[in-house]
C-alpha cells in the first residue's frame, strides 16, 4: 500500500475559517487537528506515529468496513491505513475519495466507493461518509465501522455526558460483553467508569457500545458545555471509549498512547456494530455523518 511523506505537504491538508482550522492526513483520510480560536479540540497522542506504519493515534480514525475487532480482519479494517486521494478542495471543504484496490481486494473481494466529505465551519465540523457498493457481480455487500472520535478536554475527571444515550442499551466490553442499561440522566466520566471497570477487574476502563441510539449528546464540566456531538440516524450505535490506564501492550492500547492520555480524551464514535451491520445491493449508497460543535463558552 502507498505510503505518505511525513514531509511531503501534499499528504497533508489544511482547512480554514475566520476563526477555525483544520488538518487531514490523506494517509487514513485521517483528521489530526481541528482548533476553534486558537484552541485544539481534538486529542492527538504525542506518541503517534505519523510515517504511515501504523494507524495514527488521535484525531478521527475512520473504521471501514471493520468496527473494531468485530470480524476478521485488523482492528477497525483498512481504510485508516489507506491513501485516499482529494476529488475537489476549497478553503473549507474538502472531498476525499478512497476506491477497492489491489490490496483491499485481498483483504475484502469488494468494489466500493467511500465518499468522505469534511466541512469547517466557525465552530464546528461537519463528518460526511459515503459508501455505495461498486461490484460488477450483482453481488451485496456488507459492513460495519465508526468514526473514532478522540475528543480533547483540559482534563476529563467529572466530564459529564448528557442526551441521547439515556436509557440505552449498551455492550460493556469491560465486563466480558454484558449488556446492560444506561440509568440515570448522565453520564459522568471517569467516576462512574471506575464502577464500572471494578466489576469487569479493569479499573477506569470505559468500552461500550450504546445500541440503537440517535441524537445529540452535550459533553459540559462544571456546569460548562463544552461539545455537542450529534449523529445521523444511520449509524445505529455510539461508542464510548477511555481506556484509563489500560495495558499498554494490550491491543485495545498499544505503545502509541500517552501514559496520560485518559486524562484528556474521551472517544465518542458514531458506530455501525455487527448487530447492526448495514447490507448494500449493487450501486445502492449509505450516507452517515456526525457533526461536532464546540459551544462559545468553552
Ligand atoms: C453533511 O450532511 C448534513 C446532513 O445531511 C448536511 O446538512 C450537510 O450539508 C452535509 N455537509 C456536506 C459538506 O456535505
Amino acid at each position: 500500500m502507498q505510503k505518505p511523506d511525513p514531509n511531503g505537504p501534499s499528504d497533508s491538508i489544511t482547512l480554514f475559517t475566520l476563526t477555525s482550522t483544520l488538518t487531514l492526513s490523506l494517509f487514513g483520510a485521517h483528521i489530526t487537528s481541528f482548533t476553534v480560536q486558537n484552541q485544539e479540540r481534538l486529542w492527538m497522542s504525542s506518541l503517534a506515529v505519523l510515517d504511515g506504519s501504523k494507524p495514527i493515534r488521535g484525531g478521527v480514525p475512520i473504521a471501514f468496513p471493520q468496527f473494531a475487532d468485530e470480524g476478521n480482519m485488523k482492528l477497525h479494517g483498512f481504510a485508516r491505513e489507506a491513501m485516499w486521494r482529494v476529488e475537489s478542495l476549497e478553503d473549507s471543504k474538502v472531498v476525499l475519495k478512497l476506491n477497492a484496490e489491489e490490496e483491499s481486494k485481498a483483504i475484502w473481494g469488494n468494489d466500493f466507493e467511500l465518499t468522505y466529505t469534511v466541512e469547517l465551519l466557525v465552530d464546528s465540523l461537519d463528518l460526511n461518509l459515503s459508501v455505495k457498493n461498486t461490484n460488477t457481480n450483482d453481488k451485496p455487500f456488507s459492513f460495519t465501522g465508526c468514526l473514532h472520535s478522540y475528543f480533547l478536554f483540559d482534563e476529563t475527571a467529572n466530564v459529564e455526558l448528557n442526551g441521547g444515550l439515556e436509557g440505552k442499551r449498551y455492550i460493556d466490553k469491560c465486563d466480558g460483553r454484558k449488556e446492560k442499561v444506561q440509568e440515570g440522566l448522565g453520564i459522568v466520566i471517569p467516576v462512574e467508569a471506575k464502577k464500572s471497570g471494578e466489576e469487569g477487574g479493569r479499573e477506569g476502563y470505559v468500552d461500550r457500545i450504546y445500541l440503537n441510539t440517535a441524537g445529540q449528546c452535550t459533553f459540559s464540566r462544571g456546569g460548562k458545555q463544552l461539545y455537542k456531538v450529534k449523529q445521523s440516524e444511520s449509524w445505529p450505535d455510539t461508542t464510548l471509549y477511555n481506556p484509563w490506564l489500560g495495558d499498554k501492550q494490550g491491543p485495545m492500547i498499544g505503545p502509541d498512547f500517552d501514559d496520560d492520555g485518559y486524562t484528556k480524551m474521551i472517544c465518542l464514535e458514531p458506530t455501525i456494530s455487527k448487530g447492526n451491520a448495514v447490507t448494500l445491493e449493487v450501486g445502492e449508497t449509505w450516507e452517515g455523518w456526525q457533526r461536532i460543535q464546540v459551544e462559545k463558552e468553552f
